[in-house]
């Protein structure tokens, strides 16, 4: 037997074998399936929130009197993506396909919406925030089974943030900039299509 065929060579390929095809065949319905939905898409939406953040910070700039508090939500939702990165490792639940997608959208929403002024930056912050609080709401609904008390946990926790971001956004003139319900109206279309398409694919 040469080194290459011993067993200990065999134990140490066996050993690297791919997860998944160690692991039974995932039955629409069961407990995975379902929090492998909710981690890919929530996961998505925290990157995507991270982007918004970043881009409106690219155009706004450090000195503008909104910066501390849009860098304040910015760090939380890196605290959201961090703890959603970590899920997904522990859960082996894979990320959505469209990532890159939600890398250049979410940036250019925020810059796009900064270009047009304070005001509309707050404007997309509160139509984000809204739909995402309304997200996360649907699915706390879901979880209320007591099948994923941490997931739960987290996501009630991350809604009460994305409501103050909300909130804050609403304090900081989000409603009276020029074209506020057409703006919101659009933004909030989009975030629910991204939404849809981040929760299957
Ligand atoms: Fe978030
Ligand atoms: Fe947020």
């Amino acid at each position: 037997m040469t080194e290459h065929q011993s067993p200990e060579r065999l134990q140490t390929v066996a050993d690297v074998t791919p997860a998944h095809r160690t692991r039974p065949p995932r039955l629409p319905g069961d407990r995975r399936e379902k929090t492998g939905s909710i981690l890919m898409v929530d996961h998505a939406g925290e990157y995507g929130a991270a982007r918004i953040y970043a881009g409106q910070l690219a155009v706004i700039g450090d000195r503008h009197s909104h910066a501390p508090l849009i860098r304040h939500m910015a760090a939380q939702e890196r605290r959201h993506l961090e703890t959603f990165d970590r899920l997904l490792l522990e859960r082996r639940a894979r990320p959505t396909l469209i990532g890159p997608l939600w890398h250049a959208a979410g940036f250019a929403l925020g810059a796009a919406t900064a270009l047009l002024g304070p005001r509309a930056a707050m404007a997309c912050t509160a139509a984000v925030e809204e739909e995402i609080d309304r997200h996360y709401g649907a699915q706390l609904d879901v979880l209320a089974d007591g099948s994923d008390p941490e997931l739960r946990e987290h996501i009630a926790d991350f809604r009460a943030d994305e409501a103050e971001h909300r909130d804050t956004a609403l304090a900081h003139d989000a409603e009276s900039t020029p074209g506020y319900p057409i703006l919101s109206a659009l933004i909030r279309a989009g975030c629910r299509a991204a939404i849809a398409v981040s929760s299957r694919i």
